[in-house]
């Protein structure tokens, strides 16, 4: 459907000339079943002008539906759907018949990371950081009750600041992301604990890079075969004040050998390395750059916090793991996030990519086009797959915790 808009001309007078390539209307709800799912026609790739999207300035958060387009009366309803469809056929088809998406439970501003889904207890485990300064305890979702129910969780010893985490073996692999010397009682450093969900006892199995602190082990995956964990160190603990030591390192992603104790660098080009995940054939390793947010490393502790850069890194790269998974290569630039940065990140069983970014969850094939947006109304720090099929999807957030119920299943993690 292609259109012509002509200005008035009467008010542009007779020089005025046609802007050609406009799609029109620029979305229409999908399939009248659906009113909460919306097509974007051809990616709104020519809107009719004058339109204008504001840029963050940090704290805020003008998201596509900002956008300013007064001549197309269809854009206005973007900000009443809960999914925007770009590619009408794959969007629908991984959607499924009766997508939904429901907000479960208001929590407090603070960043929520870390979902993990342990299967035999139907319980979603993850983390709140700070603020209050401090806090200690995880977060657990019992999807058993009905409706679910919210409570906090200490393990034995707490975890203090889990930033990623993943479920493999039985056990919850946590990116533990904070450090100081009196964490309830005790010394802990940012590094990998486990969490065996039955006994709730926690066990750290990496704390130190020879010696030095580890910056902020922000996320991670276990390799299902080789039981590698892959984690990404960027510097967000010290612009957060959840460490009370300044980076000793640059930020990198690195591969750990829980057998042998070995770390490997493996990446050290990234800003922010942020989300890390595996595809399901195991042959790509995808890590986001969340660089345009980002601090100063100047001795002032957390006291500025980590700002936003519209014009900074706000990359997903794909990479091939080679080497008989020791190391990863071909780096190439797949997404760059339209909304803040990408954060959390994992891949679906069929291989499309998933990543948190700004208000919503955008989901995009392997080579990153961008398929269906998930919208919320709070900023979502990370998501998990839940379910006896994993269709259905948890994302958490700063301010709250919600739930998507679609037809793209998650990656069964053993
Ligand atoms: C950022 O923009 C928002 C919305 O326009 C405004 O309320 C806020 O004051 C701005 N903040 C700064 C630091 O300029
Ligand atoms: C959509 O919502 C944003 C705030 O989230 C607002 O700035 C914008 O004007 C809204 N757009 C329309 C067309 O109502
Ligand atoms: C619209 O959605 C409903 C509910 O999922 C479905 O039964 C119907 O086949 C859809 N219509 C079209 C034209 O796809
Ligand atoms: C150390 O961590 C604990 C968390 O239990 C927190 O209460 C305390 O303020 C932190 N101290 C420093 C110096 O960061
Ligand atoms: C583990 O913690 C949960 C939640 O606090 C509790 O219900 C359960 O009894 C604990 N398990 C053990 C073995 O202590
Ligand atoms: C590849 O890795 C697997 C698992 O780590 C190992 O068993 C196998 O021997 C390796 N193959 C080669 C050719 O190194
Ligand atoms: C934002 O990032 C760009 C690109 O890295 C850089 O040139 C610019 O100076 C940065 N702006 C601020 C205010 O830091
Ligand atoms: C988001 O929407 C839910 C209900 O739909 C509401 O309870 C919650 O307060 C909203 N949060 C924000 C930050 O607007």
């Amino acid at each position: 459907m292609r259109a012509t808009h002509l200005f008035t001309a009467s008010c542009l007078g007779a020089t005025a000339l046609a802007q050609t390539g406009v799609t029109s209307p620029l979305a229409q709800v999908c399939n009248v079943s659906l009113p909460k799912v919306l097509c974007i026609e051809k990616y709104a790739a020519v809107m009719p002008y004058h339109f204008f999207r504001a840029t963050s300035n940090g704290t805020s958060t003008p998201t596509f539906g900002s956008t300013s387009v007064p001549n197309d009366k269809s854009f206005a309803l973007v900000n009443q759907s809960d999914f925007l469809v770009f590619d009408r056929e794959r969007g629908l088809d991984l959607l499924g018949p009766n997508p939904s998406y429901e907000f479960v439970f208001e929590v407090s501003k603070a960043i929520h990371e870390g979902p993990v889904y342990v299967p035999a207890q139907n319980k979603l485990y993850l983390s709140q950081l700070a603020p209050p300064p401090g806090y200690l305890p995880q977060l657990v979702v019992d999807l058993n009750a009905s409706p679910p129910t919210l409570s906090e969780y200490f393990s034995n010893p707490p975890v203090y600041a889990p930033n990623g985490g993943t479920f493999h073996n039985g056990l919850i692999y946590w990116a533990a992301a904070g450090g100081n010397n009196s964490i309830g009682g005790t010394e802990q450093r940012s590094g990998i604990r486990t969490l065996d969900p039955i006994t709730n006892m926690s066990t750290t199995l990496l704390n130190n890079y020879f010696g030095y602190y580890f910056n902020t082990v922000d996320d991670l995956f276990v390799h299902p075969t080789t039981g590698d964990v892959w984690f990404t160190d960027p510097q967000y603990s010290w612009f957060s004040a959840l460490t009370d030591t300044a980076p000793q390192f640059e930020s990198a992603t690195y591969r750990f050998t829980p057998s042998t104790g070995a770390v490997n660098l493996v990446e050290d080009t990234l800003l922010q390395p942020n989300g890390i995940a595996i595809s399901p054939d195991l042959c790509t390793i995808y890590i986001s750059d969340s660089g345009a947010a980002s601090g100063p490393i100047d001795g002032r502790l957390g006291s500025l916090g980590a700002s936003f850069n519209a014009t900074g890194k706000r990359t997903i790269y794909a990479f091939d793991l080679l080497g008989n998974g020791t190391y990863i290569g071909n780096k190439r630039s797949v997404y760059l996030a339209q909304d803040r940065v990408p954060d959390g990140l994992k891949v679906a069983a069929n291989g499309y990519i998933v990543t948190a970014t700004g208000f919503g969850v955008d989901v995009l094939d392997a080579v990153g086009t961008l398929l269906v947006r998930v919208q919320t109304n709070y900023t979502v720090q990370n998501f998990a797959w839940t379910g006896e099929d994993l269709k259905t999807l948890w994302l958490v957030g700063e301010g709250g915790i919600s739930k998507v119920e679609w037809g793209l299943k998650g990656q069964t993690l053993k």
